[in-house]
C-alpha cells in the first residue's frame, strides 16, 4: 500500500473545500449523517483518512451544529474518527450570494463553456470575495492550532480568492490548490466584469502550486495569466509564473478514486446478490442492461443521452424490450433555476421514453432519483453492460473510473463523452460527442454489439490502468510536488528542466490548446 503520508514529513495537512465531508441531517427518526455526492469528496475522504489533519468546510447540513464543538469541530467520520472537521457556518445570504451565486451562477459555467446559464450579480461577486476572506481566517486559525508545519490544500472554484487573502495573513506557509473542474480558456474569463477576472488569477497566484487534472487546463490558465496579468512573467515551457518575486508552480495531476475500496464495494456478499438480482431481472435471455449516475447538473449531459437513447429505440426496433437503461440522478443544486428546469426537463422525457417504447412487461427507462449509497451503486456497476457519461465539459468524472473499479466480471463497455477529463486518460472507452445525438445513438448501438472477447480486453486493460493511477497515487504525486517545491529543489530551472512535464508547451505554442487523443468518435466523419 503507497505510503502517502511520508512526503508530508510531519506536516499537518489543512484542507480547504466548499462541501463538506460528512453532513449531519435531522429527520422524522432523529439525526443521520450522510456524504453529500460529488467527485470531490469521492476523492479527498480516502485520502484524508490516511492522512489526518484538519478539513474546514461549510457546515450545510441541518444538524450541524448540534453534531460539533462550540467552534465547529468533529472527528469524522464519525463511526471511526481519522481527521478532524472544522465546519463553517454561512447564513442565508452568504450562501445565495456565494455559492449559490458567484461560484454556481457565473464561475461554474463560465468553467464549462455554457454561458447560456452565466448569470453575474455585482452583489454576489461582493459576498465572494467577503466569505473567502472569512474562510481564509478560519483556515488560517486552523494553522495556528496545527500541531506540526501547516500545509494548506485549497480545493476548487469556490476559492479563487482565499491562497492570496491566506498569504497576506501568513506570508510563510505553504499553500497549493486542486482545481477539480475544467479551467476556461481567455475568451470565457472576458465575459466577467473589468477587474474580476484579475482579481481571481492574482487570488490563485497566492499558491505556490496550482493543480488542474489536465494539460489542456493548465495551459489555458497561462494563458489567461498571459492575457489579464501582463506584468505577471510566465514562464509556459517550465510551467511556472513568477509573480511579486515569488514563483507559482502548475501541473497537471489527473485525479482518481480509492480503487481497491470500490472493487471491494462490488464484491461484497450483499453486492453479489443485488448484481445478480439485477442481471436476473434485466438480462436473462441475452438482454441488456446499461447505466448512468450524476448530479442532476446541465454539464452532465443528461437531456442529450435521453435523445441519443429515444433515437437508439426509434431507429433499432429491436432493441425495444432487450436494452434497459438505469438512470440514477440525484437531485442537486436545486435553489438555481437553470437545475430546476433540468429536473422537470429530465422527469418529462423520461416519462415521455416509457410511454413511447414502453410495454406491460418492459420498462425502458428507470429512474431512480435519489442519492444512492456507494454499496449500491457498485453492485449496479456491476451488473450493467454498459455506463454512459455523457458530460458535455467535466474536470474528470469519476463515475467513469467507478464503473470500470466495479467491473469485476469484465463485461462492460464504457460509453464516454470526449469532453470529460476521464477521455484524456482512459483508453478503450467508446468515446462520443453528446452534441451529436445520431453518433452518441451509434456509439451506444456499437457497445451493445460488441463482441464478448472485446468487450473483455477492453475492460481489462481499462482495469490495469487504473490499477496503476489509483486516488492514493495521485495524492503521492500531489504532496512529492509539494515536498519538493519546499525543499527548494525546483527553484532552480535547470533542476526544473529534469522534472519535464508530459507537455511542453512555450510562448510561441500559447495557442495550441492540446487535443483529446485522436482516437475514433462514433458518428464523426472519418478521412
Ligand atoms: P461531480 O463532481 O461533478 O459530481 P463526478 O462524476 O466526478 O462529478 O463525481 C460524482 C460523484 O458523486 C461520484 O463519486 C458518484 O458516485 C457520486 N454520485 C453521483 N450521483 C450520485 C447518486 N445519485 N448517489 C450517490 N452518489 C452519487
Ligand atoms: O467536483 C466539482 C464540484 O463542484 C465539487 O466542488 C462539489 O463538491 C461537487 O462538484 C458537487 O457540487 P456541490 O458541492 O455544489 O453539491
Amino acid at each position: 500500500m503507497t505510503d502517502v503520508t511520508r512526503h508530508l514529513d510531519g506536516r499537518t495537512l489543512i484542507l480547504l473545500s466548499n462541501r463538506e465531508p460528512y453532513e449531519h441531517l435531522a429527520g422524522v427518526e432523529g439525526v443521520h449523517v450522510r456524504q453529500p455526492p460529488g467527485g470531490l469528496v469521492s476523492a479527498l475522504d480516502p485520502t484524508m483518512r490516511r492522512t489526518s489533519g484538519t478539513w474546514v468546510a461549510w457546515g450545510s447540513g441541518s444538524a450541524d451544529r448540534e453534531t460539533a464543538d462550540e467552534v465547529g469541530r468533529l472527528g469524522v467520520p464519525p463511526f471511526e474518527p481519522a481527521y478532524t472537521l472544522r465546519r463553517v457556518w454561512l447564513d442565508e445570504s452568504d450562501i445565495a450570494g456565494y455559492y449559490l451565486g458567484f461560484a454556481n451562477s457565473a464561475l461554474w459555467p463560465l468553467c464549462h463553456l455554457l454561458i447560456q446559464h452565466f448569470e453575474f450579480h455585482r452583489e454576489h461577486w461582493e459576498c465572494y470575495q467577503s466569505i473567502n476572506s472569512r474562510f481564509a481566517t478560519a483556515v488560517y486559525e486552523e494553522s495556528l492550532r496545527a500541531t506540526g508545519t501547516p500545509q494548506v490544500w485549497v480545493q476548487d472554484y469556490h476559492f479563487a480568492l482565499v491562497p492570496a487573502e491566506l498569504r497576506r495573513l501568513a506570508p510563510d506557509i505553504f499553500i497549493h490548490h486542486f482545481w477539480h473542474i475544467p479551467f476556461p480558456p481567455p475568451d470565457m474569463l472576458r465575459l466577467l466584469p473589468m477587474g474580476v477576472p484579475e482579481k481571481l488569477l492574482r487570488g490563485l497566484l497566492g499558491n505556490d502550486l496550482i493543480e488542474f487534472h489536465t494539460e489542456r487546463y493548465t495551459h489555458n490558465f497561462l494563458n489567461c495569466v498571459r492575457e489579464f496579468l501582463p506584468d505577471v512573467q510566465v514562464r509556459g515551457e517550465l510551467r511556472r509564473v513568477s509573480v511579486d518575486g515569488r514563483s507559482v508552480a502548475l501541473g497537471a495531476f489527473p485525479i482518481s478514486i480509492d480503487v481497491d475500496a470500490f472493487e471491494r464495494l462490488a464484491l461484497t456478499e450483499e453486492s453479489d446478490a443485488r448484481a445478480a438480482a439485477l442481471r436476473q431481472r434485466f438480462t436473462r435471455g441475452g438482454r441488456a442492461l446499461g447505466v448512468s449516475v450524476d448530479r442532476l447538473d446541465y454539464t452532465k449531459g443528461i437531456p442529450e443521452r435521453l435523445r441519443a437513447l429515444d433515437r437508439l429505440w426509434y431507429e433499432s426496433p429491436e432493441l425495444r424490450g432487450r436494452f434497459t437503461m438505469i438512470i440514477v440522478a440525484t437531485p442537486s443544486r436545486t435553489e438555481l433555476i437553470p437545475y430546476q428546469t433540468l429536473e422537470s426537463d429530465v422527469l418529462t422525457s423520461v416519462r415521455e421514453i416509457n410511454e413511447r417504447y414502453g410495454t406491460s412487461e418492459w420498462e425502458p427507462i428507470v429512474l431512480v432519483h435519489e442519492n444512492v449509497h456507494a454499496e449500491l451503486l457498485a453492485a449496479i456497476y456491476r451488473a450493467a453492460d454498459l455506463c454512459l457519461v455523457s458530460s458535455l465539459q467535466d474536470g474528470m468524472n469519476l463515475v467513469a473510473k467507478e464503473f470500470v473499479a466495479a467491473q469485476v466480471d469484465e463485461h462492460g463497455v464504457l460509453v464516454l463523452s470526449r469532453f470529460t477529463g476521464a477521455a484524456e486518460e482512459i483508453e478503450q472507452a467508446v468515446l462520443i460527442n453528446p452534441f451529436n445525438v445520431a453518433g452518441f445513438a451509434d456509439g451506444i448501438r456499437a457497445a451493445l454489439e460488441m463482441p464478448a472477447d472485446e468487450r473483455r480486453r477492453r475492460m481489462r486493460a481499462m482495469r490495469a490502468q487504473l490499477h496503476r493511477s489509483t486516488i492514493f497515487d495521485w495524492l503521492e504525486s500531489i504532496l512529492a510536488r509539494c515536498a519538493d517545491l519546499m525543499d527548494g529543489c525546483c527553484s532552480d530551472p535547470d533542476v526544473e528542466r529534469r522534472r519535464p512535464p508530459a507537455v511542453i508547451a512555450d510562448a510561441a505554442e500559447q495557442d495550441a490548446v492540446p487535443d483529446v487523443p485522436d482516437r475514433p468518435q462514433w458518428g464523426d466523419a472519418r478521412p
